[in-house]
């Protein structure tokens, strides 16, 4: 079957069995089986593909499974990152806290970053690469998600990847210029009502507790003191956690993200 025959096959058998952006989701798929990017699908739509591979793809997808974790992988900032079962997908909200990061450790020397609740490593491992300076930490406490993170930061040589609990605040010496987290921030009743595909993603990285705010009060009395002079925190937030979140800091500014929503609280 050749690249362009698997795409029509894909984008009716998923359409038929209700998934949504079909023509998209068909489109990743088949150009993965081919090992080629989507933009370079109509160059290579004679290539032949192997069917079996493509298929067992397009049932997991139907079966729910995100199209992030079928694939393996999912860009995210400047790379690509592994993905998969136990590990949080990376979300483009979160590239606007990575841009702000990148923005904030523009012209320091040598800065020291932590990363807390890293999971895929996605922001602490994007500042990393774009600043081969920096002396980056990433914490996670998910041995699954821990898989990933190493597994990310292989060639990246000034990242340290600790696995524990933020609780532990030893887990790291010293203190940082920058201190981003996108932590668990969903209340735990919330949870079971969210949709299907963001439940097949780990409950530790959603659950941020009976009101979602306990890694923000864990982040405030931890790690808030660990930030060098003129040092800076970043927190990714859920959109109604704006006034909240920011009250439990001094100096804390709520900023929105592309959709007007609030998502993220910076704190000086
Ligand atoms: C919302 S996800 C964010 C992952 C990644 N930073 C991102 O933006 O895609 C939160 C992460 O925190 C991890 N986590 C949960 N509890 C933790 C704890 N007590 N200490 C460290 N990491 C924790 C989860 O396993 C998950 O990987």
């Amino acid at each position: 079957m050749t690249l362009k025959e698997a795409y029509n096959y894909g984008v009716y058998f998923l359409s038929a069995n209700g998934v949504d952006e079909a023509d998209f989701k068909s489109k990743c798929l088949v150009c993965k089986c081919a090992g080629v990017k989507n933009s370079q699908f109509h160059q290579h739509s004679g290539d032949e593909i192997i069917t079996k591979r493509f298929s067992d793809m397009l049932w997991r997808v139907k079966q729910g499974e995100p199209l992030q974790y079928v694939l393996g992988e999912w860009d995210f900032y400047n790379s690509t990152f592994y993905v998969g079962e136990g590990v949080l997908i990376p979300r483009p909200e979160t590239e606007e806290l990575t841009q702000l990061a990148v923005d904030f450790l523009k012209d320091k020397k040598n800065p020291v970053v932590f990363d807390l609740c890293a999971g895929s490593g996605c922001i602490g491992l994007s500042l990393a690469k774009e600043y081969p300076n920096a002396n980056v930490f990433l914490v996670e406490k998910s041995d699954k998600a821990f898989e990933y993170l190493l597994k990310n930061a292989k060639d990246v040589p000034n990242a340290q990847c600790v696995l524990d609990d933020i609780s532990n605040e030893n887990c790291i010496a010293g203190n940082a210029d920058l201190i981003v987290s996108n932590p668990p921030y969903i209340k735990s009743v919330e949870i079971d009502s969210l949709q299907s595909e963001v439940q097949c993603e780990p409950r530790m990285a959603l659950d941020g507790g009976n009101d979602g705010l306990d890694f923000y009060r864990i982040l405030s009395s931890k790690w808030k003191s660990r930030l060098k002079s003129g040092g800076e925190m970043l927190l990714e937030i859920g959109n109604e956690q704006g006034n909240t979140v920011s009250s439990l800091f001094d100096n804390a500014q709520v900023i929105k993200d592309m959709y007007g929503n609030d998502r993220i609280v910076k704190i000086n």
